[in-house]
């Protein structure tokens, strides 16, 4: 502040004498700038413990030739006083002193014109418009009036408060424009008045909005990152049936590869991206056995395997990324995986079922893993989502022994399942060059179901798909986990 200790003088000011009438008279009388002066009553009157009234009056300012006349004498007094004994003629008056000058002089009666000749008509004159223009603010109407028919002045409006106690006159606390990590540490922002609303839900941004499914993604992702795991590569929707099926020991004439429950393309039909010895493993345990197993005893076909389709889980990504674990340079080391990405299957459609959905993947690789360390994680991991009272349930799967489906239940629409999980089969681990001894944990959970649960949404087609409701995208709060227990 450039005006010092100016609250105290306007606290003082007040206090005695209730209102100060003009704050131009007051600006004057301290020798303050009056645009300074009202800035700091404004921040004041933004808080109500003053109140500012606006009001306007008229006043007068010198024009450029009040100033000429204030500084050097009225043009007339000028002419007056230059004016030789024997005078000038008219032409020359008027080309020396202007018309104006001229005029004045005659009509105040300082000159006259005798015989052709203009000459003084007095031995001395004094300069009226001159004091008066130094007087200017306390003149007379006739005398204004009569600088102005001069252009020696001009009216001018200018604006000046009236300041008065305001409603919350006694509160003298300035608001404060930066909430601090100081006063969220010591929680003295509570006893602040900031000059934005912390109680404001803020206008919704003229911008895009995410979609509450990648709200529920960004959680999940979270919670496998803060449990240690790293995320695994996603990106290709298109499998062929051997990293999908084959390499999962997933038989081919299993029904989940029927035409009604898989997507298969046409273009391009093939592809083959699996070394031959992986390749001949695979078809071994699937035709004769192996690894202490009878295998499926059917005639394997690579023609199949090489079909190209739209992933049916992304169970197919983590037997890419076991693979790679088994066969990197130096040897396996334990890991911990995870993805939530898109899967394609070839559904009848109802409250529960899309053709397309995300899945939650997960394994954990490593040694003496059982099922008690995935109820373990299972267990953490809904209760970090606020979900607590998951059952589990003996399953079947032609990858893993012993299997179980996840439940959880939804508010309307009863039990759901939440997912299915269990410990890979030897018979796919070991052709994907796992050494002995090696377990996997590995799940596959929906990111459609829990995220209906915790919306409290009846159809999976209210999620995802094209019927969503706009308005919901927009309007649908943060995912935070764990809220309440819709659960
Ligand atoms: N792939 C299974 C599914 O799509 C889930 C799963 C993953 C089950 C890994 C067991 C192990 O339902």
């Amino acid at each position: 502040m450039v005006i010092a200790n100016f609250d105290e003088i306007l606290f003082k000011t007040l206090d005695v004498n209730k209102v100060i009438e003009n704050t131009r008279e007051w600006a004057t009388q301290n020798e303050w700038d009056h645009q300074e002066l009202v800035g700091h009553l404004k921040s004041w009157e933004s808080m109500f413990t003053i109140k500012c009234d606006n009001k306007d009056m008229q006043t007068y300012e010198l024009t450029a030739n009040g100033k000429d006349a204030l500084d050097n004498g009225s043009p007339e007094y000028r002419m007056f006083n230059d004016l030789p004994v024997d005078g000038v003629t008219m032409k020359e008056a008027n080309e020396k002193y202007g018309s104006t000058a001229f005029g004045a002089a005659k009509n105040k009666g300082w000159v006259k014109v005798d015989k052709g000749k203009v000459v003084k008509n007095a031995e001395t004159v004094e300069d009226v418009a001159r004091k008066l223009l130094s007087n200017l603010s306390i003149l007379e109407k006739k005398d204004i009036d009569a600088l102005k028919k001069d252009k020696f002045v001009m009216e001018k409006k200018i604006t000046y408060f009236t300041v008065s106690q305001g409603e919350k006159y006694n509160i003298r606390k300035k608001e404060v424009s930066d909430l601090t990590m100081d006063m969220l540490k010591n929680n003295s922002w509570k006893d602040e008045t900031f000059k934005f609303n912390t109680l404001s839900m803020g206008t919704k941004p003229d911008s895009g909005f995410r979609h509450p499914l990648n709200k529920v993604k960004a959680e999940f992702k979270q919670i496998f990152i803060e449990m240690g795991f790293e995320e695994m590569p996603t990106s290709n929707y298109v499998e062929n049936s051997f990293w999908n099926f084959d390499a999962l020991f997933q038989p081919q004439q299993h029904p989940a590869r029927d035409a009604h429950d898989t997507f298969f393309l046409s273009d391009p039909k093939t592809s083959h991206d699996f070394t031959d010895e992986h390749l001949e493993k695979v078809r071994k345990v699937h035709s004769e056995g192996g690894y202490g197993s009878w295998g499926w005893r059917y005639d394997w076909k690579l023609e199949e395997a090489e079909k190209n389709i739209l992933r049916t889980h992304t169970t197919a990504v983590s037997s890419r990324m076991l693979y790679k674990l088994a066969n990197q340079p130096g040897g396996f080391t334990p890991k911990k995986y995870f993805s939530v990405d898109r899967v394609f299957r070839n559904e009848s459609l109802d409250a529960t079922h899309l053709a397309e959905f995300h899945q939650v993947e997960g394994l954990v690789a490593g040694y003496d893993i059982s099922l008690s360390n995935l109820i373990g994680i299972f267990s953490e991991f809904f209760k970090r989502l606020g979900i607590e009272d998951i059952q589990f349930k003996p399953a079947f799967n032609p990858y893993t022994e012993p299997s179980m489906e996840i439940f959880g239940v939804h508010s309307k629409l009863g039990r759901m399942e939440l997912g299915n999980s269990g410990l890979f089969r030897p018979e796919m681990l070991l052709p994907l060059g796992l050494p002995e001894g090696v377990q996997v944990a590995a799940w596959g959970l929906s990111l459609e179901r829990p995220t209906m649960i915790k919306y409290g949404l009846n159809t999976i087609r209210d999620i995802f798909g094209n019927n969503l409701n706009i308005e919901f995208i927009q309007s649908n709060p943060i995912c935070m986990f764990p809220p309440t227990k819709t659960l």
